[in-house]
């Protein structure tokens, strides 16, 4: 300031204050261009159970392995379909046990980043919740113990339990290896990701538009399907009437009853039918219930913008799964 003084305050910072405007468009036009890494959230990976290379290979060998059910007929990827993004096509599994309500399957993908997992939110870890499957009958119906003792007759499984975890096989590490690699299900790689990233010709006119509509304060899905994840990870009451209790299945408090956590929306192209009781084959057919249903208070959606919509839900679909 002592240095302008003597001279014409009003001429002198007004040169500088826009030649800083021009460094900073530059700045901005050049960082922002060649940081090609859009910001997305950080996976928070257990500090005992760091991902490597082998530790994914391991538990992506696990997951399609049936060699771990009593049958040796049915493995993760029997529901978690890869071809369907991790979900499965048909509505629900059946169980024949009395307590349990039966669900649809749910995408793998991104999984990593949910805070607590199953519908109820009642597990809080991926390592945790790799032992349900074995715990349940209707899907693996092998304590996993066993299981662990049936792979240590493997040479492979010896090899690859040694080098992702400097152990014999067993059962610990099996729910370490399936987290490992159910965290690492999180390419972004649609092509809304693309448009993210700075290519604006990414998406069509008609995905735009059903971006735009999307984010509208009238139709307020980003109010629960926020962020990049496209969800809040909040629990809210579900739009299709069942008899699952859903959060309060968890909590026994009776505010928390049909609440469901809100799901991701990437990849919802292949992952119908559509919510915890895949009661919904159509996405379409669904946002067109939303727009009819309390939760989202706009009911005017023409048919096209209802095509908007879900053309830009679709263009959430990953490169490969
Ligand atoms: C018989 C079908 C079946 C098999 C086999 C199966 N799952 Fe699932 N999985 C489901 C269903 C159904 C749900 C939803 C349950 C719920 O929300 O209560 C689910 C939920 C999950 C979730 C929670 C997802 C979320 O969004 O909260 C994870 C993680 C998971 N499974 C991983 C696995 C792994 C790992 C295996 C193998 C060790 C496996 N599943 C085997 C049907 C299956
Ligand atoms: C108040 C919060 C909330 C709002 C607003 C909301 N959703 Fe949802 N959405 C949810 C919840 C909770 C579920 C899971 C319900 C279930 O499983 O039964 C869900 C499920 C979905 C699903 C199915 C996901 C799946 O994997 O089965 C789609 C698609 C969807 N929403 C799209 C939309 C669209 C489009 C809008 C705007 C018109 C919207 N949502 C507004 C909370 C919300």
């Amino acid at each position: 300031l002592p240095f302008f003084y003597k001279r014409d305050l009003l001429k002198f910072p007004y040169k500088y204050l826009k030649k800083i405007v021009y460094l900073e468009i530059f700045l901005f036009l050049v960082l922002g261009c060649n940081s090609n890494e859009f910001n997305y959230p950080k996976i928070e990976h257990p500090k005992d159970n760091l991902p490597s290379k082998v530790r994914i290979e391991l538990g992506k060998k696990l997951f399609f392995d049936p060699i771990l059910s009593q049958n040796k007929t049915t493995s993760c990827a029997s529901c978690h379909k890869p071809e369907f993004a991790f979900a499965d096509t048909v509505s629900v599994v059946v169980s024949n046990q009395l307590d349990i309500v039966d669900r649809n399957v749910p995408t793998l993908m991104y999984v990593g980043y949910k805070p607590a997992l199953f519908a109820e939110g009642g597990v809080k870890t991926l390592e945790q919740q790799a032992v349900a499957p074995f715990l349940t009958t209707h899907e693996f119906g092998l304590d996993i113990h066993a299981a662990a003792e049936r792979l240590k007759s493997i040479p492979e499984y010896q090899k690859l339990f040694k080098k992702a975890y400097k152990a014999e096989p067993n059962a610990l590490d099996i729910t370490k290896a399936l987290a490992v690699y159910q965290r690492s299900l999180a390419p972004f790689s649609s092509k809304y990701d693309q448009f993210l990233k700075g290519d604006l010709n990414a998406l069509s006119i008609e995905e735009k538009a059903g971006l735009n509509l999307f984010n509208s304060e009238s139709l307020g899905c980003s109010n629960c399907h926020s962020g990049v994840l496209f969800t809040n990870h909040k629990f809210e009451k579900s739009i299709a009437p069942s008899a699952d209790k859903g959060r309060a299945r968890f909590t026994r408090n009776k505010n928390d009853n049909h609440k469901f956590m809100v799901p991701t929306l990437r990849n919802i192209a292949v992952t119908y039918p559509y919510l915890h009781n895949g009661s919904v084959n159509y996405l379409e057919e669904l946002i067109e219930l939303y727009t009819t249903d309390s939760l989202s208070g706009y009911t005017n959606l023409t048919k096209q913008e209802i095509e908007y919509v879900s053309a830009f839900l679709m263009a959430l679909t990953d490169e490969e799964f």
